[in-house]
């Protein structure tokens, strides 16, 4: 790719176009750019390339003559080659990454004309140009700033100027979405860390992050381009992914716990309902039968261990912590419990759908500690589903271990199998 521009400014285009990694293209022999002084065209002693407009009217016009005599003697250096000529001009068509493509594709020679003072006579434009290009909604000074922009976005798309094709085939406005963010070293940075799917060490994983953050960053920054974008079988997953990220709700205030009474029953009741729906999905018959009824809750109340999540005035979940020993903790196969100490059992735990990927279920694991050492003790025990994968991660999560395998006392028909976990908030199991 060859690129020739007219300017009244060459040798400040030409220490710009020639630094860095268009410099060294250029050495390479991969693209070539020249910056041809317009001023040394005229064909007038005094060298002038401007005169007043005809009509009147502020500043000076630039002059087709030496506009056209620069244009021949760079058309007649440049050869069998296919050249545009573009009018660098906020009149132009707007440049987008499109266009960039197109000229680097079509051409092999663009010539950018730099206008100046008040315009260049209509008649060389009419005449010479092929096309005029503007890069914005704004006036500047000149053309060059604009002719550089279009000079530098088409040189880096010619093979050999970046390392390697990769580098411009994933970034900004080539697909037709923005770029994903980006991190390098160090891992943690003021307090801020990378994130998690980017050291996993899973490729796959890792592109389809790439993809949603693209996908995103263009929603909420370029609406429009989200627009034109035809998404896949796969961006509408991620698409769908994203809208119902949004609406999940972001904890801005505390969440405190209390004992509940039976006026909190309506809520508990239809946090239970949110909680077997959810749970339907995953294809377990965990909580898909009568059980918990209002009857459990009630019991649990009577006896002060069923409490209840309160973010401001709402009930965003419940749970139940018993000092009761739990018969179906004796008998655990594939492991064993820490020790023999007594310990709190954690049962019928849920939080509210609309709370849900809020962080709440992890404040609540905080509160059943406190409540547990409100107790006296300082151990929990727990079971739930193997198919549970959501409450086995936030057990793990908050501390637990998993201990082995129990069998509970589950409704006629339904599996009692269960996974068994255990935290010692105290720190001081001996199994580990
Ligand atoms: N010359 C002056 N302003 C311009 C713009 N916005 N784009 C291209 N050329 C220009």
């Amino acid at each position: 790719m060859r690129i020739d521009i007219m300017t009244l400014f060459p040798d400040r285009m030409n220490a710009m176009l020639h630094e860095s990694i268009l410099g060294r293209a250029a050495k390479k022999g991969v693209i070539e750019i020249n910056c041809i002084q317009i001023r040394d065209f005229t064909d007038n002693k005094q060298c002038q390339v401007d005169d007043y407009p005809y009509g009147g009217g502020r500043g000076c016009v630039m002059m087709a003559q030496p506009l056209k005599s620069c244009l021949e003697d760079i058309k007649s250096r440049a050869g069998e080659r296919k050249s545009r000529v573009i009018y660098m001009t906020p009149q132009g068509a707007p440049y987008t990454q499109e266009t960039a493509k197109r000229l680097k594709r079509d051409y092999d020679h663009l010539v950018l004309v730099c206008g100046h003072y008040e315009g260049v006579d209509e008649r060389f434009i009419e005449a010479c140009v092929d096309e005029e290009i503007s890069i914005g909604d704004f006036v500047l000074t000149g053309g060059e700033i604009a002719a550089m922009a279009v000079a530098d976005s088409v040189c880096r798309l010619v093979p050999g100027v970046l390392s390697d094709e990769e580098c411009f085939t994933g970034e900004s406005h080539w697909s037709g979405v923005l770029e994903y963010p980006q991190y390098t070293r160090p891992e943690t940075w003021e307090g801020r860390s990378v994130p998690d799917v980017l050291l996993c060490g899973n490729h796959a994983e890792v592109e389809r992050w790439r993809r949603k953050m693209s996908l995103k960053r263009t929603m909420e920054k370029r609406p429009d381009m989200f627009e034109r974008l035809t998404p896949d079988a796969l961006d509408e997953k991620l698409i769908a992914e994203i809208e119902k990220d949004a609406k999940r709700m972001k904890l801005t205030e505390p969440v405190s716990v209390r004992r509940a009474t039976p006026d909190d029953l309506d809520a508990i009741m239809l946090i239970v309902r949110q909680a077997r729906n959810s749970l339907k999905k995953h294809r377990t018959d965990q909580w898909q039968g009568g059980y918990p009824d209002e009857g459990v809750f009630l019991a649990d109340m009577s006896r002060g261990e069923c409490f209840v999540l309160l973010y401001g005035e709402r009930i965003a979940g419940f749970f139940t912590l018993s000092v009761r020993e739990e018969a179906g903790y004796a008998e655990i196969t594939d492991g064993k419990w820490s020790g023999s100490e007594p310990y709190c059992v954690l049962h019928r735990a849920a939080v509210a759908a609309e709370f849900r990927g809020s962080g709440i279920a992890s404040e609540m694991m905080k509160l059943v500690k406190r409540c547990c050492l409100d107790f006296d003790r300082t151990c929990i025990r727990t079971d739930t589903h193997r198919k549970n994968k959501a409450m086995q991660k936030l057990l793990r999560d908050s501390g637990f271990r998993y201990r082995g395998n129990v069998l509970v006392s589950a409704e006629e028909g339904h599996d009692p199998r269960r996974q068994a976990f255990e935290l010692y908030i105290d720190g001081k199991e001996t199994v580990k």
